[in-house]
């Protein structure tokens, strides 16, 4: 395995929650592992005032919290801690970033990192645009020869719709290369999404029938059992739409139905995703009630415990219209997909916290086998995104005994049989890889551009449209009965990751 040249990790926004809970412990892990360089700092930046010592004890309590590892050898921490340093500055002034040149000198001397820096911006997203326009003011996005790189990490969310997307792109091609920035996606940190490349082509028996005549249709499910957690403001902005599907889910999309890329080098793979979305089948305003399914989740009772509704969380409108479920069914106008459907449901409150993709394949063309009293093959192959990664795949085989009735029976492969495994936090795996100048699993700004197209005319339809409804269903379910009516007249029907948690409650009309 490489390791990355000695750089500096800019945050900005190092006093907030992602930080602490995603980006400390994840360079911390990757320090345990001796994957950083050699001299490596971090210089965290916000306007709270601290010093570094009070910046690095909020670094040793943001691991011991946050930190997915079994044991923290404290000595160690401590000495992670000592790479970081702290700048109180506020990003909207041009002038505070004067400060921020003299003090990355300063640290580039000190930790001899040839001008190699990256800037993680974690601030809210109505800075993005300031802090890249303040950081071109001193040149600090310049990359002079083939040290003193520059490169630039921004989160979700990447605009808020295909034209402030693009504003957006637009605005950082400004300043940066495209090849400098890193468009974060986490998903495509986690382990089990980069299996579905290796899955589909490392090995031979998958690709064959990975197409229209042998899938039937591909179902993904992305739940939370939680609900907005105290930020009902954020989500208000946001919704189940933009919050997952533009994003998350259809990058997985995209490693599922891409062509096998010529290599596997960043822009072979981003140049085949991106073929993917250019290829979606746009829904059309008057079809969204056809193809897409919103829902609010209401008060309920789980296991006793009074959960609120949507409708009652903080910082959430009594009359809000916000959807915390969304489903869509959706086709890609390609050779290999046509016609065979997609669905993705993503919500938040429902029975479980699942990511999923179910393949299910088509039926035999004839049942030699009588199904009286047994049950029907399903033949699915089931690649587990989160907890419990791993792949499962389902098969019909004859119950010992007289006849030849069937029964499902799962082939089953979980990450956690493989006990030495300690899987690494998807945040670990992409900051790495941008540390070594690679961006196959970061989102590319045309594709970022293409899933906003795609999205924007139901997020129009559902802002303008008074008619389309909005549908409760009591937390603890699996969404809206709505939901299945996008499955139509086929045969099918969303998979249930587990039961509902509750049957109190009704659905209903928002
Ligand atoms: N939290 C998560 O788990 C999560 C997950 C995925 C994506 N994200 C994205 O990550 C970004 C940060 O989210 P967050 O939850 O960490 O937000 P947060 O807790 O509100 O933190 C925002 C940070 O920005 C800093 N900041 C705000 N205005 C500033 C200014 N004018 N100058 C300098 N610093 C300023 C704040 O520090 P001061 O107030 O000290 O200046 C704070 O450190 C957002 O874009 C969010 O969508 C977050």
């Amino acid at each position: 395995m490489n390791r990355p040249h000695n750089s500096i990790m800019v945050i900005f926004g190092a006093s907030g929650d992602l930080t602490k809970k995603k980006l400390i412990p994840s360079l911390f892990e990757l320090y345990k592992q001796e994957l950083l360089c050699d001299d490596f700092a971090i210089l965290g930046v916000s306007r709270t005032k601290f010093t570094d010592d009070q910046f690095r004890q909020n670094i040793i309590e943001a691991v011991i919290k946050y930190s997915e590892s079994k044991e923290i050898d404290k000595d160690l921490l401590k000495n992670f801690a000592a790479n970081a340093y702290y700048l109180p500055i506020n990003t909207e002034e041009v002038r505070d970033y004067m400060l921020l040149k003299e003090k990355l000198d300063e640290l580039n001397a000190l930790k001899v990192t040839h001008g190699n820096f990256i800037y993680y911006l974690a601030t809210p997203p109505q800075l993005y645009e300031t802090i890249v326009s303040n950081l071109g003011v001193y040149n600090l996005q310049d990359t002079p020869d083939e040290h003193g790189s520059k490169k630039i990490i921004i989160e979700k969310p990447f605009g808020f719709d295909y034209e402030s997307a693009r504003k957006l792109n637009g605005h950082l091609h400004d300043i940066f290369n495209e090849n400098q920035i890193y468009r974060i996606d986490h998903y495509l940190g986690k382990e089990t999404v980069q299996n579905v490349l290796v899955l589909r082509f490392a090995n031979g028996i998958f690709e064959p029938m990975w197409n229209r005549n042998f899938i039937d249709h591909i179902e993904i499910t992305s739940s939370e059992f939680i609900g907005v957690e105290g930020r009902g403001g954020y989500y208000e902005g946001s919704g189940a739409l933009r919050d997952m599907i533009q994003n998350h889910m259809l990058q997985i999309v995209g490693f599922i139905a891409m062509e096998p890329p010529s290599s596997f080098r960043a822009n072979a793979v981003r140049n085949e995703t991106l073929k993917v979305f250019q290829s979606l089948r746009h829904i059309k305003e008057e079809e969204v009630e056809k193809y897409a399914v919103r829902g609010q989740y209401t008060e309920s009772l789980i296991r006793g415990e009074k959960i609120p509704g949507y409708r009652e969380e903080k910082g959430v409108a009594p009359d809000s219209r916000i959807e915390t479920f969304a489903a869509i069914k959706f086709f890609i106008d390609n050779w290999r997909w046509g016609g065979v459907p997609f669905y993705i449901r993503a919500g938040k409150r429902l029975p479980t916290r699942v990511t999923e993709v179910v393949i299910h394949f088509k039926k035999t063309p004839h049942h030699l086998f009588s199904t009286d009293n047994a049950e029907q093959t399903v033949n699915q192959l089931i690649i587990r995104i989160q907890p419990d990664e791993g792949i499962l795949l389902k098969i019909g085989l004859k119950q010992p005994g007289a006849g030849y009735k069937i029964q499902n029976v799962n082939m089953d492969f979980h990450y956690s049989d493989i006990s030495e495994v300690e899987l690494p936090p998807a945040y670990g795996r992409l900051l790495l890889d941008c540390m070594l100048a690679d961006s196959t699993l970061y989102a590319r700004g045309d594709a970022v551009e293409e899933c906003w197209r795609f999205v924007d005319p139901i997020l129009n339809q559902w802002k303008e449209n008074k008619e389309i409804k909005i549908y409760g269903y009591p937390a603890g379910t699996w969404g809206p009965m709505e939901s299945f009516d996008l499955f139509e007249n086929s045969k099918s029907e969303w998979r249930y990751p587990c039961k509902n948690l509750t049957d109190d409650g009704l659905y209903c009309e928002l």
